[in-house]
């Protein structure tokens, strides 16, 4: 955790006796100031965890499909069991996520792709040019969800996180957290970015 973060921490006199805005509103400005994104697409939730868990509730049915690469994190698979939905699990190539392994598991049933990327438990990364292509090969109803959980720790100029490439696309959501990065995730606070109706 920064030094800064920790003393505003300690010394704020902070309220805690107040029940938290459940809108976030100065957390969501303050995330589309510095991310340079447009605050009502923003959602905060209790970790990114909560946001995964409100995003299977808001679009799955039991027997939709979802599909999640076969060492993905475990939240995906777990929140979507919960309301019931199917889930597929693409496989991985030398434990890197595959785009034809992800687009061979849809059906007409699919409603969700989840990807971390990189991903979590592999530390493997989906170049710019394969996220753009799984974007246009997927079908334009399915929601893709990119979880740029760990986004800040790339460095390679072939790399682009979720929100550089999707920042304007309706049928892409994006998940952050201040839970890695930043060293925060006894704060659980998390982020999701979306189109505007869902968020
Ligand atoms: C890929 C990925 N997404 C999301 C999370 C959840 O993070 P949090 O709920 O702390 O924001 C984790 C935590 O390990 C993770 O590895």
């Amino acid at each position: 955790m920064s030094p800064k973060a920790k003393k505003i921490i300690s010394n704020k006199n902070l309220n805690l006796d107040k029940y938290p805005d459940g809108k976030s509103q100065n957390l969501r400005k303050a995330i589309s100031k510095a991310y340079k994104c447009n605050s009502e697409k923003i959602i905060c939730g209790a970790g990114s965890d909560e946001v995964i868990q409100m995003l299977c509730q808001l679009f799955l049915n039991p027997k939709d499909e979802v599909v999640v690469p076969e060492y993905s994190f475990l939240m995906y698979r777990i929140y979507s069991k919960i309301v019931g939905a199917k889930v597929a699990f693409a496989k991985e190539i030398n434990f890197k996520v595959s785009v034809n392994e992800i687009l061979k598991k849809i059906t007409k049933k699919t409603r969700i792709v989840f990807i971390a990327n990189p991903n979590n438990p592999t530390g493997t990364y989906l170049t710019k040019k394969e996220v753009l292509e799984l974007r246009k090969r997927l079908n334009k109803k399915i929601l893709l969800v990119i979880d740029d959980a760990y986004a800040e720790y790339m460095k390679n100029k072939d790399y682009s996180s979720g929100l550089d490439l999707f920042k304007n696309k309706d049928n892409v959501f994006i998940l952050r957290t201040f839970s890695k990065m930043f060293g925060l995730a006894s704060l659980r606070v998390g982020w999701g970015y979306g189109s505007k109706k869902n968020c």
